[in-house]
This record gives structure tokens, sequence and C-alpha cells, in this order.
């Protein structure tokens, strides 16, 4: 091949290395456009509001989506250069804009920042990437880490605590999915549970788990952003990516915004952005991809994990059923709790 044409090679892949920075960089703009559309429904432009909120989703979803291809492609080569590997975890970041996004607006509003800071930082953020990789040198080798070098304990443990939390989280999960009969069943069913998770022995524990699921998955993610991944692999990675920053954000959220700065009961009311809710006030709309891909990629990760371990004693096409079937019922329980969290609820109205 001549120069020119491994110069202009090396140019496009850029552009495909920088999509996902430019992707979450328009993130907000994505997320204004639901606003307006849900608010074009409200005010009965039902028809062009409902055109708009369809195709405003479809961008907001998009930025994830092509994080997460980009990510697979580079998960791809056998030797990949520093370059590709830097490249890669920054599209697994940008998997996670949503919850990182609400992650900068709630630490902003903390910290009594100038109203729409949010906006500013997240734009000298993304910036920022798209510099570092149009400056950055595509081509240098990088060391690659063996299988050993991810810790087998660490793996294990991260593994085993997980199973732990699936027990609060999966009735957790199902309280949100039953928010779709009422908001006073959701409440109902929280005050059950909470005798069990707010237990003063359990809580610590709780946290406890999830801050060290938190710090054991973003070793392994490095490590593994480092490695060659197929496609469930590079899902597994994207989720886990995206669970780290959703569990920093959404505990903030909870313990400290809600429990400790606000001194509100942090219930479906607090959750659902209540009275304005989801979809018509222009902070809280982030929330919707916040909580609707937190639980996806809970089943996500949880259901390629499964996979993992199934491919050592069942046929690929087992495993592989397996853990579409178990991020099936993942996307269907986030679809129906986010649905019961904008308003939506099937119980007669009383
Ligand atoms: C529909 C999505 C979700 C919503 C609306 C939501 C909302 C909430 C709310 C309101 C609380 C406070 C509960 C209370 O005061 O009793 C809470 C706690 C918590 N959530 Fe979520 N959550 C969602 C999904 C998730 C997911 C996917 C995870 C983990 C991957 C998660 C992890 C936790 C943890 C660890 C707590 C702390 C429990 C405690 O109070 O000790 N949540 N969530």
């Amino acid at each position: 091949m001549t120069t020119a044409v491994l110069e202009k090679a090396r140019s496009l892949q850029r552009y495909v290395w920088s999509s996902p920075a430019l992707a979450a960089l328009l993130y907000p703009l994505a997320l204004a456009a639901l606003f307006r559309s849900a608010t074009l429904v409200h005010e009965r432009a039902v028809g062009a509001g409902g055109l708009a909120f369809l195709v405003s989703l479809s961008l907001c979803l998009a930025v994830p989506a092509v994080a997460v291809r980009v990510a697979y492609l580079l998960g791809h080569a056998e030797a990949a250069s520093a370059g590709e590997i830097r490249a890669r975890r920054l599209a697994h970041l940008a998997v996670a804009s949503p919850p990182l996004f609400t992650l900068i607006g709630v630490a902003l509003y903390l910290l009594h920042a100038p109203a729409n800071s949010d906006y500013l930082l997240w734009a000298l953020i993304w910036l920022g990437v798209l510099v570092a990789i149009a400056l950055g040198r595509a081509d240098v080798p990088a060391a690659r880490p063996t299988r050993a070098a991810i810790a087998p304990w660490l793996v294990e443990l991260h593994g085993l605590t997980a199973l732990a939390l699936l027990l609060f989280l999966l009735p957790h999960v199902a309280n949100h999915v039953a928010g779709i009969w009422s908001a006073a069943t959701h409440v109902h069913v929280m005050k059950a549970l909470r005798r069990i998770y707010r237990n003063p022995v359990v809580e610590p524990v709780l946290v406890a788990v999830v801050l060290f699921q938190i710090g054991s998955g973003v070793v392994l993610l490095w490590r593994r952003t480092a490695r060659p991944s197929d496609l469930f692999g590079t899902l597994q990675t994207a989720a886990a990516g995206y669970l780290a920053v959703f569990l920093s954000s959404h505990l903030t959220a909870v313990f400290v915004l809600g429990r400790a700065v606000m001194k509100v009961d942090t219930d479906f009311s607090f959750a659902s952005g209540a009275p304005a809710g989801l979809l018509l006030d222009s902070w809280n709309v982030r929330l919707v991809l916040h909580y609707f891909l937190a639980v996806c990629c809970l089943f996500v990760h949880v259901g390629s994990g499964v996979r993992a371990v199934m491919l050592s004693r069942y046929p690929v096409r087992t495993a592989n059923r397996t853990a579409w079937s178990v991020i099936g019922v993942g996307a269907l329980a986030a679809a129906v709790a986010i649905v019961g969290l904008a308003g939506f609820h099937l119980a007669p109205a009383a």
C-alpha cells in the first residue's frame, strides 16, 4: 500500500474512533429534543409531537448504540495499538453517557454550581476527548496483558458478590416494574422490601458490596478492554462501564441528594421526579435513559456472565439462547418500569 493510502486509512480510522465522543457531545441536545417533543404531545400536538418524540428518543438511544458499535469494532483487533485501546475505553465511557450526565448534574447541583453548568462541563469533557483523539498517536504498539494479568480471584469474588447483590437487585427492579400498576402499588412493595434492605445490619453490607462491585468492576473493565473481545464480551464490558457510572450516580442521588441534603423520602415520587415528572421537566428528562438503560445493562451484564459460565458445559447455541433470553426479559422489565415512572399506569384512576 502506498503512504497516501495508509494516511487516508488512518484519517478515516480517526473518524470512527471519534464518533462515540461526538455522539456523547450531542447527547444533551437529543435530550432537549425529547423534552420539547414530550411537551408538544402534552400540549395536544399529538401527531407532530409524537413523531418528534420517537425521533428524539431514537437519537438519545443512538448515542450508546454508536459507542457500543465502535467498542465492538475496536475489540476485534488481535494486536491493538495503544491508540485503539484508548479509543475503545473512551467508547465505553460514551456508552455510559446517560448516567454520567446525571452524575454531573447531581454533583454540580450539590456544589451549588450555576444553572446549566452541567451542559458546559459536558461540552468541555467531550471536546477535550475529541481533541485528545485527534492529536494522539494512532500506531503506538501496546503491551497487551495476558489472561493471567486478570487476577482470577478478583473475577471470582466479583461474580460471587454480584450473585449476592442480585438478592437485592431483582426485587428492586421488580418493585419498579410493579409501578406500572400504580404509584401506590410501587410504594406498597417498596415498604415491604425496605424492612429487609433498610435493616441497620443489611444496608451497610449492601452499600459495601455495591462499592466493591464498582471498584472491582472498573479494574476488570480496564484490563478486559485491552484484550480482544467478541460481541458478548463487548456487551458485557459496555454494560459494566454503564453500571459502574450508574451506581456511583444512583447512590449519590439516593444517599446524598435525597436523604442527606433534601431530606425527603426516596420513594416513587423522588425517583419519578414528581410533581413535574420525567418527561415534562428539562432536568428530569435525563433520567429516562439513565434508568431504562440501567435495567437493560443489569440484565445484559448478567446474561453475558451466565453465557460465559455456561460455555464450559453447554453448546454455544444453548449458551447464546440463554443470554438473549435474559437480555430480552431485562429489556421488557426496563420498558415497563420506565413507562410507570413516566407516569403512565394501568390501574383505573380513582
Ligand atoms: C428503574 C430503575 C431504577 C429506579 C427508578 C431506582 C430507584 C431507586 C430508589 C428510589 C432508591 C431508594 C430506595 C429507598 O429509599 O428505599 C434506590 C435505591 C437503590 N438502588 Fe435503585 N433504582 C433503579 C434501578 C437500579 C439498578 C439497575 C440498580 C443496580 C444496578 C440499583 C441499585 C440501587 C441500590 C444499591 C440502592 C440502595 C438501596 C438502599 O436504600 O440501601 N437501582 N433506587
